[in-house]
């Protein structure tokens, strides 16, 4: 009896230690990921899909979850847009871990530079990398269906084109660097009010050639790690609970092979999200483990859903620096990217108005600099796409650096008064600080005194005009989209002193987003939209009123002359949060996008409504020629070429647009749509390029809800190629032979009437 106890114990024994050796042998490898799979528990497979603490990169937004018995490291998500966002100090550790303040999104797009925004997407990946972060949540992508959306800085423009070129520029550069990017807000995150519930009823044409055309774009040209599923509603769903989106298009149709996180939610339905195709929940809580646990074993969630989220984290997990144990040194070169911020913002900034060639400014010394933001300049939007970075050049500092003068008695009081109101403000900080970043300071009235004198001591008045908003609320039509009685009669009393002495005003918009221009734009000489330009923003605007940097941005976005003219304010909160429909908030609870695709120019230029400044506007401090239209027909498109010549006196870049007018009959179309742009180098006066622009009948095509295929029309296409979408400077025709169609699956349909 005895020697079968010592048999059997032995034999345990035997296959603990093979057990164990195997379990320990077992280490997650890229080709060994289905064997993990069969090997996780419940509980680790549940684990594995629920985000969790980190302590690893202090101030990194989450994380997912380690399972060291299977090798199966955190990796570390962080934010944002216009750089990473971690805590720039750490407890007990006297090194700093700042990271650098790039131009936001916004900027970024308007330099239509895609060699330049995957430059910046380098530059700050190359911070996620050496930080120890896996992800950068971003590129904020939605898209500007109103100027008043408080998100807008961290999204690109009113067009999807530009959106999908500059998102898929940028994750190129992020993921140069074997880190990932998460495209956010997927999707249609347009409005910051009720973000977390708001239904976004959108008409499947709309949200197919809108909403998701720019995520298109990007899953099929940059294949993106990670996509971020946004907190709203979508024609009835959760996004993140929305099949239909997240397996149906994004990766049936579209053939994304990456992972789906949600934004940062508490626990929903968990088992829907999976159910999705929504592979991680962040920032993620116990509970919602929990929740997998208990519906795989009541049966209401199917182990192969959960196994096939699982499979696909571990497809992420193994691409990242952490896996491989990179050894990171959180020394990125800040230095370099500063240089490479203070050169990328020159590069987005907007020329609206140069009268009489005010700038650049020739043989001035001495300024008298007006507006609380010039000695407090806005380097970036709040909350989540805010950065913690080293410093912040105002554009009295970057004057300064550029031997300029500002006047000492305006400076100073404009400096007391700072100090006056941060102290003020201080006193009464909002709680949740970081979330809400610094506010705006209130505009100083200045005397009509105190500008004569100024317009005798200085040459010049510069007047910096800021606004600043974020995620969790949107921005609001008066002293926000319109200025404010301070700075309108400060505009005024300026013009007045400065042209009775016959020296010029220039204002700087340091803004975000669209702010109102048509009122006051005829008062001032020049105005210069610096955007939100990032940390080095003073030397980046000093730069450009020097003439140092010749501005070549153009805008992204149209600036009307009411934010009313916009069809889509018809149907966005504007405060007036309060009308019901069966018990349901107008605009706060669901909001009908009755514009359809009319969003932007697509309204504007189709209405022939007029504008303060159009889509696709920006001036030069030279000029361009355009020649040589000329169109071949290719495999599966068309190739178009046009000549750029700099006819003016200084060196400079040009942004071309092509514009297409589709053929007459069929869908309902606007009168042009951006199909493609191009940049040209820097080039001398009397230098030329021709830029080539490659257009497929795919990207020709629009969305046909009776057919639910994408279908390019046969017949004679008109090509634009514009300086400006108002400002078209060359045409050529290109017949397309056969009609092309595509057939999309019928899914989210729009859950109420659009009519
Ligand atoms: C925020 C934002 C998202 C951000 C995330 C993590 O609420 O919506 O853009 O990446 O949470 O901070």
């Amino acid at each position: 009896m005895k020697q079968q106890h010592v048999l059997a114990a032995t034999a345990l024994l035997f296959t603990c230690f093979a057990h164990r050796a195997n379990a320990q042998q077992l280490r997650l490898q890229p080709d060994n990921i289905d064997r993990i799979v069969q090997t996780m528990t419940l509980e680790e497979k549940a684990q594995l899909l629920v985000g969790g603490a980190q302590s690893l990169v202090p101030g990194a937004a989450g994380a997912t979850q380690a399972i060291t018995r299977l090798g199966i490291p955190q990796t570390i998500l962080s934010d944002g847009p216009a750089g990473l966002r971690i805590s720039p100090t750490r407890e007990n550790d006297s090194n700093t871990y700042y990271a650098t303040g790039f131009p936001v999104g916004t900027a970024l797009a308007s330099t239509w530079n895609t060699q330049l925004v995957e430059a910046v997407g380098k530059a700050i990946g190359e911070e996620v990398l050496q930080y120890g972060a896996d992800v950068l949540l971003a590129p904020g992508m939605n898209l500007h269906r109103s100027p008043l959306c408080g998100r807008n800085f961290e999204y690109y423009s009113e067009d999807p084109i530009v959106t999908g070129l500059i998102a898929t520029a940028y994750t190129k550069g992020v993921q140069s660097n074997g880190v990932g990017v998460s495209l956010k807000h997927f999707a249609v995150n347009s409005q910051e009010t009720n973000r977390m519930g708001v239904d976004e009823i959108v008409s499947q044409r709309a949200l197919r050639e809108l909403y998701l055309k720019g995520f298109e774009m990007t899953v099929k040209n940059a294949h993106p790690w990670t996509i971020m599923s946004s907190y709203n509603r979508l024609n009835g769903s959760f996004t993140q609970e929305s099949r239909e989106l997240l397996t149906t298009i994004l990766r049936d149709e579209w053939g994304f092979d990456g992972i789906v996180m949600t934004d940062w939610t508490g626990k929903r339905n968990t088992a829907a999200q999976i159910q999705a195709g929504n592979d991680l929940m962040e920032p993620g809580a116990p509970v919602q483990s929990e929740e997998i646990v208990a519906k795989v074993k009541s049966g209401e969630l199917a182990i192969a859903d959960v196994d096939l989220c699982v499979k696909r984290v571990l497809e992420y997990i193994v691409k990242t620096p952490r896996f491989k144990e990179y050894r990171y040194n959180n020394k990125p070169d800040l230095k370099a990217h500063a240089a490479i911020t203070r050169n990328t913002a020159t590069e987005g900034m907007v020329l609206l108005k140069n009268n009489n060639a005010t700038l650049p400014l020739k043989g001035v010394k001495k300024i008298a600099l007006f507006g609380i933001t010039s000695y407090d300049f806005i380097a970036g939007g709040t909350g989540s796409g805010d950065v913690n970075k080293p410093y912040t050049i105002d554009l009295r500092q970057g004057l300064n650096g550029a031997g300029l003068e500002v006047t000492q008695s305006l400076e100073d009081l404009y400096l007391k008064y700072k100090a006056y109101q941060e102290a003020r403000i201080a006193a009464d900080r909002r709680p949740g600080g970081w979330f809400w970043g610094k506010a705006v300071l209130p505009e100083m009235s200045v005397s009509r005194n105190t500008i004569n004198r100024q317009a005798q001591e200085a040459e010049v008045a510069v007047l910096t005009l800021g606004r600043q908003a974020g995620e969790g609320g949107d921005r609001k039509i008066d002293d926000d989209f319109n200025l404010t009685s301070v700075e309108r009669q400060l505009l005024q009393d300026l013009c007045d002193a400065f042209h009775a002495a016959g020296k010029p005003v220039i204002v700087i918009i340091n803004t975000g987003g669209v702010i109102e221009t048509a009122s006051w734009k005829a008062l001032p000489d020049a105005i210069l939209l610096a955007w939100q330009p990032g940390q080095e923003g003073g030397n980046s605007v000093a730069d450009v009123l020097t003439g140092k940097e010749n501005p070549s941005g153009k805008l992204t976005m149209t600036f009307p002359i009411a934010v009313m003219d916009h069809p889509s304010s018809l149907n966005f909160p504007l405060g007036n949060n309060d009308m019901r429909t069966n018990g349901k908030r107008k605009n706060v609870d669901y909001t009908l996008h009755q514009e359809d695709i009319y969003v932007g120019y697509r309204y504007f230029h189709t209405r022939n409504k007029e504008v303060s400044y159009p889509f696709g506007y920006g001036l030069s401090y030279t000029t361009f020629t355009y020649s040589k239209p000329a169109v071949k027909a290719t495999a599966d498109g068309f190739s178009a070429t046009i000549t750029v010549k700099n006819s003016g006196s200084v060196a400079g870049k040009e942004v071309v647009q092509l514009y297409v007018a589709a053929p007459e009959g069929g869908l309902e179309k606007p009168s042009c749509e951006l199909k493609s742009f191009a940049k040209t180098r820097l080039l001398q006066p009397g230098e030329q390029e021709t830029l080539t622009f490659k257009v497929s009948a795919y990207d020709l095509a629009s969305f046909d809800e009776a057919l639910q295929s994408w279908v390019s029309a046969k017949g004679k296409y008109t090509l634009q190629f514009g300086a400006s979408v108002e400002d078209i400077r060359a045409t050529a025709l290109y017949n397309l032979a056969r009609e092309g169609s595509w057939k999309a699956h019928d899914v989210l349909k729009p859950t109420m009437s659009l009519k």
